[in-house]
């Protein structure tokens, strides 16, 4: 059996026919390909777009959705192995794993990290205890990698461009006024050098560089392509023909829980919000974002109404990449 936790596990063939199927059903989105099959779908953080294309993709596959919210509208969850249950929690994923199991084909989770201690929150405990206990094919919705918002942004891409292969591609951070999670940013330093892409991870210093498991992934990927992953702090040469900007917030991770102490930091960089400026020095490049976005904070209005902003498009693509990789999970592991 085999779950849906990181692309990591997943070579770029495997996920190629993925998007390859997903445009398929892009075209013909009523497909019994999930008849009397059931998906549980575990939520710890809010969602519009994971959500809705999760409940309507299983439904349009002739399946049925279920939706938990753990702490809301079902019992609180303890996820550590061994620990002595007198907190919170009511239960363990022990027992929610095997429960759900009984019940549903596929479990799908989010839970974004605690923001409290990095080294703890980096090892995703609560998805990898609920792979382990689960005899079902477990998804991420979004950890600390976002591994569907990847499928959707490698089809957006490829619907737009074609061959990704040699590609210049920037992810740059951008300004918020809150400390996010780094997963889009794993997740598209990950996937854009495993496609061939020419990547340059634009951020203010060093200490907004991502986890060293992702950076060494990317550089990893890059040179299986002979490419080069490229760090820079230099906004224009990095937009220098560019051609796809890729725009995510994250928390500096040495600051990471302590995030009064980052916040100053962070507020001196409010000029890397992607505008038009920036976007002309680009190869008349692609604009993309996984959404929600603050809208005039990490990108203009200019930018993101332009034709060039495929945000929508990728957002989309979510819901035919997941009924794809359901399919997969389910029919063909
Ligand atoms: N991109 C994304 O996962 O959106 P939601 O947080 O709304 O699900």
């Amino acid at each position: 059996m085999k779950h849906f936790l990181t692309t990591e596990h997943w070579s770029q063939n495997d996920l190629q026919q993925m998007i390859d199927f997903a445009k398929e059903l892009k075209e013909e989105k009523f497909q019994p390909l999930l008849k009397n099959k059931s998906v549980a779908l575990l939520f710890f953080n809010p969602s519009l777009r994971t959500r809705t294309s999760f409940e309507l993709g299983v439904h349009q596959l002739g399946g049925q959705a279920i939706v938990l919210q753990p702490g809301k509208d079902a019992w609180p969850i303890e996820f550590e192995l061994g620990s002595i249950m007198d907190g919170e929690a009511e239960e363990h994923i022990q027992e929610v794993a095997q429960v759900l199991s009984a019940y549903c084909d596929i479990i799908a989770v989010r839970a974004f990290p605690k923001f409290q201690n990095w080294q703890d929150d980096r090892q995703d405990k609560l998805i990898k205890s609920l792979a382990q206990f689960s005899t079902v094919p477990v998804i991420n919705m979004e950890t600390i990698t976002h591994p569907c918002q990847e499928l959707a942004h490698i089809m957006a891409l490829q619907e737009n461009l074609g061959d990704l292969k040699g590609k210049k591609y920037v992810l740059t951070w951008t300004y918020h006024p809150k400390p996010l999670n780094t997963a889009v940013a794993n997740s598209s330093l990950m996937i854009a050098s495993k496609f061939g892409m020419d990547v340059t991870l634009l951020c203010p210093n060093e200490d907004y560089l991502l986890d060293q498991h992702y950076m060494d992934l990317g550089q990893t990927y890059s040179s299986q392509h002979g490419n080069q992953l490229t760090v820079s702090h230099d906004i224009d040469s990095a937009y220098e023909g560019a051609d796809v900007v890729y725009a995510k917030s994250w928390g500096a991770l040495p600051y990471f829980g302590q995030w009064e102490k980052e916040k100053p930091m962070r507020d001196q960089y409010k000029h890397f919000m992607v505008d038009e400026a920036k976007m002309a020095k680009t190869n008349n490049a692609l604009f993309s974002h996984c959404l929600p976005m603050r809208r005039n904070v990490k990108a203009t209005d200019g930018v993101v109404d332009s034709k060039n902003c495929i945000a929508i498009q990728e957002a989309e693509n979510r819901l035919h990449v997941q009924k794809s990789m359901m399919n997969t999970l389910i029919n063909h592991s």
